[in-house]
């Protein structure tokens, strides 16, 4: 019936009790890049959430379209479509939460990092905007590469005065999915059931799922952990390839772009428990940013969790991510504040 219905987690379960004696709140929540091939599942996802009562479509090309489309649909929130730059500040006034999914996705043979040029001048056009009209708001990075263009979102903040660490995330959960999903494939467990932290960053090897902490616990091979390691760190490549040309992953990431945009609401909503992983302003290592497990509350970030015990291998795999994480971080920061 709704979103909720696609998770399994306690907190929606506690949400769900409470919708008998109290009221859901109001909440608007913003889609940048909303015609886009994430964009327009993604505004379709959200408008089946019964925690949104605005839906703001923005995007620089063929938003009437959509938004006219998903206003059909008889769920609770409100939509109106926003096609122009000059129409920005009114979609992100009043957010609660923006979803920035704009920018070119990959073609096959392009790394993320192949997409920053682009990319990054258009998270920063749309961060400043942010900054201006709705600085309080959670804002869920969805847009190549993470690993920089959070950064770049950071410094953009900073330069207006309105960072909140607590309110910035890099959506990691596709990740998590594709962990999820591999993992039960393999350990013959109920893919519902499954629950696997991942790490790091949003990149090639600067991700990494935690398989020694996976549940159900599964006594799988070292081969068979290295090789699920492998095809979630290339899940998105895997996509590109069978995409040919056409694209990059856009339904299971507007999946997980709404599973990641739910748990921000349910947070700022004082739902207990809402833990997801994102790629954050973290002390969890040496790096400035590092994707956790993270609480999510009434401000955002209520808590970055450690990273509990790692097996041998994923030190080793830790380690090894992190002068790539630097070094993307690092181009991000560079970019914005030159
Ligand atoms: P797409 O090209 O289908 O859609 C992008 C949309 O952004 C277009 O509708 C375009 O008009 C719009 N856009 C461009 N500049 C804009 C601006 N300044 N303001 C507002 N809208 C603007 O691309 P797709 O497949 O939807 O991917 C979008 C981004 O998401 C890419 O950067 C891609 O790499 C990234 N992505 C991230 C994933 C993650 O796990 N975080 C997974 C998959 C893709």
């Amino acid at each position: 019936r709704s979103i909720k219905s696609l998770t399994t987690s306690a907190s929606s379960h506690i949400l769900r009790r409470g919708y008998a004696s109290e009221a859901v709140p109001e909440r608007k929540v913003a889609v940048l890049g909303a015609a886009g091939g994430i964009g327009q599942p993604l505004s379709l996802l959200m408008k089946l959430n019964p925690l949104v009562s605005n839906l703001a479509l923005y995007d620089i090309a063929n938003t009437p379209g959509v938004a006219a489309d998903v206003s059909h649909i008889n769920t609770r929130s409100e939509v109106v479509g926003y096609a122009s730059d000059a129409e920005l500040g009114k979609a992100l006034e009043g957010a609660d939460v923006v979803i920035i999914p704009a920018g070119v996705p990959r073609k096959p043979g392009m790394t993320r990092d192949d997409l920053f040029n682009i990319n990054a001048g258009i998270v920063k056009g749309l961060c400043e905007a942010i900054a201006k009209h709705c600085p309080k708001a959670l804002v869920n990075m969805i847009s190549n590469p993470v690993n920089s263009t959070v950064p770049i979102a950071a410094e953009v903040f900073k330069k207006a005065g309105t960072y909140d660490p607590k309110r910035l995330f890099g959506v990691t959960t596709l990740d998590v999915v594709r962990a999820k999903t591999f993992y039960a494939g393999k350990a013959m467990v109920p893919v519902a059931e499954v629950n696997v932290p991942v790490v790091g960053g949003h990149a090639g090897i600067t991700i990494l799922p935690l398989f020694s902490q996976a549940t159900p616990k599964a006594n799988l091979s070292d081969e068979v952990i290295t090789a699920l390691t492998k095809r979630t760190q290339d899940g998105g490549t895997e996509v590109v390839e069978a995409k040919a040309g056409k694209g990059s992953a856009t339904l299971s990431m507007a999946y997980a772009g709404a599973i990641f945009a739910d748990a921000c609401l349910k947070g700022l909503n004082g739902v207990p428990d809402v833990i997801e992983c994102s790629f954050v302003q973290s002390t969890v290592t040496e790096l400035p940013f590092f994707a956790s497990r993270v609480r999510l509350g009434k401000n955002g970030v209520e808590e970055v969790l450690g990273l509990g015990p790692l097996s041998d291998f994923e030190k080793e795999g830790l380690e090894k991510l992190k002068p790539e994480l630097k070094s993307s971080i690092e181009k991000g920061i560079k970019f914005a504040t030159q």
